[in-house]
This record gives C-alpha cells, structure tokens and sequence, in this order.
C-alpha cells in the first residue's frame, strides 16, 4: 500500500471552485425557469388583518401569488430527527398568524426576479400588532430537551454541600450573542416537477437522502420519485440539513404551477428564514480543593428559541466529558422569544458551553495561583462524567503538552499586566477543546473502468469541507492509485445512501465503507492489485467491474464514550488607548483520531478557529427592540474577521487511529476547532489587561 492518506494531497474540488466550475444550487441552468421573491412579515407578534395581492398580481410578467389565502398545498411530515425533519415545525402560509419579524407571508413568482421583487413589494399588508417578547427577563420559559428529545437536566452528589466544603470558589455568568451563519452561499433552491408526481431539487443540502424523505413525505410521494442535487455547498455549518419553509413554499408552489421555480434568500432575509445560534446565558459555579482539585461543577444554561419550533442550543452537554468531580448538576432552560428559528451552527452547545466553562476554569486557576495548563491535568477524567463509560482514546494530556511547548506556554508571567510590546498590552490565554465523535451508515460504490480511473460514487455530501479528497486520498491508498487517477461523485440522491455532512460525521462515515468499497472491487475483479483487475476488465470486454459496500456504526458506543480533544493557545495584544484588540499568534494542538489529510484537516481546524474569533471579538446580532427584526441588512452589516484579523495558525494532529471507533480510526474533524477558541481568547485578555469580560462578543467599548 502506498501511503496517499495523512500526506496532504490537494483538493480534488479545488480547480472547480477556484475557475467557477463547481456549480451551486441557485446556478443550476434550467428551461423555462421562473423565480420567485418571498413577502416577509414587518412585525414580530401578532396577525395578518387584511392582504392584498391585486396590484402584485397585475405587475409585468409575474405568474402567481401565493399567501396565506391561496398556500399551495403541502402535508405535515413526521418532523423526527435523522426521519423528515423540518427545521421549523410550522408550515410556511398555514394561518394568519406572525410568530416573528421577517417571516414569510407570501411568495411572488413570475419570469424574472426583478419583476418577482417588484411585484413582491406591490403586496400590501394590514397587521393587528401585539408586543413582541424579546426580552430575556420577561419572555416564558420551558424545560430544555436535548437534540433527542431527552431531558437535560442531570444531577450527582450533592453540589450544596460540595460548595460549602470548598477551599476555593467561582460562581460567574457568562453569555454569547445571537450569531448568524453567514455563508459564501446564500440558501437558495430550484424545485424541478418533471409532473405532478416526480420532483427534482437543487439546494445546499448537507444530506441529500434525508431531504429526499422530507419531500416525500410533504408531498406524499414515494422517496424515489425525488432526487436531491447538491454536489457543492457553499457553507452549511447546520443551517442546510433540513428543509426551511422558503424550500417547502417554493416545492409546492412550483407543484402548483407546474413550472420549474427557483428561490434565493436575499442576505436579509437569511437572518430570519434559516436559522441562527441562539444567544446563551450560563451560569458556573466550580469549587475545588486547594490543590485544585474540583469537588463541584454546576453548570446551568439559558437558550432562547421561535414560538414555532423547539430549539436548544445544548451548552451544558460537554461538561460531563471534560473534567472530574464528584458533585455535578447540569440544567437548561429554553426561552420562547418572537424571532426566527435557532438551529445547529458549528459545535451547538459545545461551542457556547466550552466558552463557560473554560473562561472559568481559568478564573479558577487565578483564584489557587495555579497554571490554567496543570489544573486542567489534575482534574482529567477517563470517563464521562455522566454514563461513566471510559474514553475510547484522549490524548489530552498530550494536547497540552504539544502546546505548551510549541507555544512557549513555560516562560508565561505569571502576573497579569506584566507584559508590554510596542505600548500594548501583552496576554496569553489557553483554553481545551472537545467535540464527540460521530459516525453514520453508508454505502459506496466503486466502478473500474476500461480507460483505468475508477469512481467512487455515494450521496454525502462534500460542505466545502475535503469530503472529495478524502474519498479519493482513501481510495488512492486501498487501490495502489495515484489520486488523479480516482473520480468522485457525492451529493445526489440517487447515488448509494452516503450518510449526513452534520455533527463532523462524514469522513469517519464515508472512509470505512470507501475501504471496504475499494476491496470488493478487486474481489468482483478477481485481482489482488488494480492493475491486474485492469487487465482482467479488458480481457472480459466488459464496460466495468463494479462493487457497493457499506459500513455502520459497530455497537462500541456501548462500552466506550468517542470524542475528540484538543488545546488552543493564543497571545493577544491590546493598545488600552484605543480598545484595539488583536490575535498575535494561534497555536492548536488536536487528536482527531487517524488524520486523512494533513492539509484539509488542519484547514479545518484553521477555519474553524477564524470563525471562533469571530464569535470572541466581532459577531453580534441584535433584534430591534420594537419591531423585532434582526439589525442585520447584509453581510457589511454583520462583523466577522477579514484576513487582515488573522495570524498565523500553527495547527498540529496528536494521538493514535482510533480503531475502537472504526476499522479505519478516524472519528473526524471540523466542528472541535471552534470549541474553546473564544475562552482562550478571553483568558488571554484577563492576563493582558486584568479584566475578565465574560459577556460575547469582546467588543472595544467593553476594553475601554
Ligand atoms: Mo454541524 S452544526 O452538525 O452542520
């Protein structure tokens, strides 16, 4: 075997990205397609009293108007997870009824979007308006469930009396602002009906057979009767997994007119009609020992979700794998507020419970003059803290123990305002990071074919993310091929069920059953080498050999937790003159499992830190007290980092292949990158400056 994986061979995707080639659902050339602009609500509470659609309905070349009047019409999927999920549980145009600022309560189609856009905004509205619920103090709160639908609350020992008995004490709160995904790629889809019964869709799908089996049932059709087409996304970070009601509307009104009907959300309308991350506020109280030992962890946490869909942004679910004590209470609680429906985005719940707990976790180190690094290793544990089951691997320690030493983390001052450069303050911060390990069922096909190339062929999805080479690097490696010599094709449902881009799954769900693929077919080729099976194929005269096999989950879930880990460490600077804020050097250190490849692996773990100094210094999304509507117009609108905010990111893979969680050991990456960058951040600016900022985002008014 040649070693193709863990070396850095180059995207496979990246020539068609770089010269426009890889065509995005909104670019998909259609005959005869029209378009439509959605009308979105102008209150955030309340009721439609009267529409009007005559003048849109008379505008230049517009085709058809729909509202709550005329819905196009559509069934209520099961709406399970992982089943025919729907982001938002109430279907789009249903009743009169506004739940929140910006939702759609029309669609307008006709030949082109400009004339769809003007007639849109002929439509004319009267509203019966009621106080929104915005405010977090006032709005009513229910239970949290899990992702699962499980209860969220968990409690062992006795955290009273372990607070009472400790020698040194935090008790804080720390919140996160609403952020939004803001994509490259904008939601958008073409719905095709080839008749009345026979639908095909393009959209940015992170998992194409499950949007199958969501339109399929929302138009009661049997799932073959649907194709998804998807072979690129342009970001989904959890807002593409599912059907949102623009997508729903846009199926069935194009049903309705028979015409193949395409849709894009404008920036603005992103900001209320496909998710975001609820804002959080948590609440930690940790006691140790003097020597640091913790005695009690007690993390509790508020999320806030749409009156039309249960959402949690799950913060305290992390805390149980990170560190031991004997006295844990966790508890979440979910706000109903009038705005759009929060979804996943990129470590939902580790991303904000790590930040918590991890910014204190360092003003417990502060508080016992003990390394932030060497707490964290006294209080490792080798089991969740809640199933009690024993970690499939760690490698935590290690992690540290790289960073430190690629850092230079030993020669830290020990004082906090110690150190100064250029006239600007000086910090350093660390912080872990933590993200379970996922995988899901897959088939794949492989097909040799006469010129010598073979094809892996499987519906996951490739988020932009490497998942094409990947499967081509594993590929390469099993057949003794050079990568140029593999063709990959992923997202289209019609291909072998390939499994969701979600929850970092897809490379530790696709390479097991991409190996397993690769050695059935040498076994239908009767070779024991590709070049063999080449000549037996055009000794047989036949087109190709092909094989499909498939790879699940085994049933080690049981005996071991999986998760990966990880450590970030950073230096900040900050001129106090100004509130100037700026990351001078990054350094993270992961164990991901086995590491497929060096170089789109480690750009994950880069962009994921990006998007995590984006969430610690910039992204803010605030709702207009009065109306509700996210005071966010656009991307200019919506601060994240430009390059120029960026240095340098040293990002180095520790640890072993996990075979106790597949036969190849990989358990994937993308998602643990965000987690803990925002808390080493802060703790970095708590040693720079002295102020603890515990509120998201670090803005300049909160270091003056
Ligand atoms: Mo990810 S937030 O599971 O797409």
């Amino acid at each position: 075997m040649n070693q193709v994986t863990g070396t850095s061979i180059n995207r496979k995707d990246g020539r068609a990205k770089v010269t426009g080639q890889a065509t995005y659902a909104a670019e998909h050339q259609i005959p005869g397609l029209v378009h439509g602009y959605l009308v979105t609500a102008t209150i955030a509470c309340g009721k439609i009293k009267s529409i009007d659609t005559q003048e849109a309905e008379k505008a230049p070349g517009v085709i058809g108007v729909f509202t709550h009047k005329n819905p196009p019409p559509v069934s209520k999927p099961a709406n399970d997870f992982m089943a025919s999920k729907i982001y938002e549980a109430r279907l789009p145009l249903s009743d009169d009824q506004i739940y929140y600022a910006g939702q759609i309560v029309g669609l307008v189609v006709a030949d082109t979007l400009e004339r769809a856009r003007h007639a849109a905004h002929l439509v004319q509205i009267e509203y019966v308006t009621q106080e929104p619920a915005l405010d977090p103090s006032k709005v009513a709160y229910k239970k949290a469930l899990s992702l699962f639908g499980q209860e969220m609350k968990f409690e062992k020992g006795d955290v009273t009396q372990g607070m009472a008995d400790a020698a040194v004490k935090v008790a804080a709160t720390y919140t996160t602002s609403t952020e939004l995904h803001a994509q490259m790629e904008p939601h958008a889809i073409i719905a095709h009906w080839q008749d009345t019964d026979t639908l095909t869709v393009y959209e940015p799908s992170q998992w194409v057979i499950g949007s199958q089996r969501t339109y399929a049932e929302l138009f009661q059709l049997p799932p073959e009767k649907v194709r998804i087409i998807t072979p690129f996304l342009g970001g989904g970070f959890g807002s593409k997994a599912f059907p949102w009601p623009h997508a729903i509307l846009c199926a069935s009104a194009a049903r309705q007119l028979q015409l193949p009907l395409k849709v894009v959300l404008s920036r603005r309308q992103l900001t209320a009609n496909a998710g975001h991350r609820s804002e959080t506020k948590q609440m930690i109280n940790l006691g140790a020992n003097a020597d640091g030992s913790l005695i009690v962890i007690d993390h509790t946490a508020k999320s806030f979700t749409s009156p039309v869909e249960d959402f949690t942004e799950p913060c305290t679910g992390v805390t149980p794998t990170m560190y031991a004590a004997p006295n844990l209470h966790l508890d979440q609680e979910l706000g109903v507020m009038n705005v759009g429906t929060p979804t996943f985005m990129r470590a939902p719940g580790e991303n904000p419970g790590l930040w918590a707990l991890e910014s204190a976790m360092d003003e417990l180190a502060w508080e016992l003059k003990i390394d932030p690094v060497e707490l964290r290793l006294r209080n490792e544990t080798k089991e969740h803290q809640q199933n009690g089951l024993p970690f499939s691997a760690k490698g935590f320690a290690e992690c540290l123990r790289v960073g430190v030493e690629q850092f230079g983390w030993q020669d830290r001052p020990k004082q906090v305002r110690s150190v100064t450069r250029d006239g600007k303050l000086i910090g350093w911060g660390m912080a872990a990071s933590n993200f379970p390990a996922l995988q899901g069922a897959a088939s794949v096909t492989a097909r040799l074919l006469a010129d010598g190339t073979v094809q892996l062929l499987t519906s996951g999805n490739d988020m932009g993310t490497g998942a094409y080479t990947i499967v081509a690097g594993t590929a390469a490696e099993v057949l003794g091929l050079p990568a140029e010599k593999i063709r990959v094709e992923l997202g289209d449902s019609l291909l072998p069920n390939g499994g969701m881009a979600g929850g970092s799954q897809m490379t530790a769900t696709l390479v097991p059953a991409v190996m397993a693929a690769c050695k059935e077919l040498l076994k239908t080729a009767q070779a024991n080498t590709i070049q063999s099976a080449l000549d037996n194929l055009h000794q047989s005269g036949k087109p190709a050999f092909e094989a499909t096999a498939s790879s699940a989950p085994g049933d080690g879930g049981k005996k071991w937790t999986f998760q990966s880990w990880g450590a970030h460490f950073c230096e900040v600077s900050i001129d106090e003159e100004i509130a100037r804020l700026r990351i001078e050097r990054w350094v993270s250190v992961m164990n991901i499992g086995r590491v497929m490849n060096a170089k789109t692996a480690a750009s994950q773990i880069r962009g994921a830190v990006i998007m995590g100094i984006g969430q610690a210094l910039m992204e803010e999304c605030h709702f207009d007290p009065n109306i509700g509507y996210p005071v966010v117009y656009d991307l200019a609108s919506y601060h994240f980092p430009s390059h120029a905010d960026i240095p340098r990111i040293q990002v180095t893979f520790v640890g072993e292949p996990d075979y106790k969680f597949n036969p190849a050991g990989v358990r994937g990456v993308g998602e643990i990158g965000i987690t803990g960058v925002s808390a080493a951040i802060a703790n970095a600016v708590y040693h720079g400056t002295g102020k603890r900022i515990r509120n998201l985002p670090i803005t300049p008014d909160k270091l003056l």
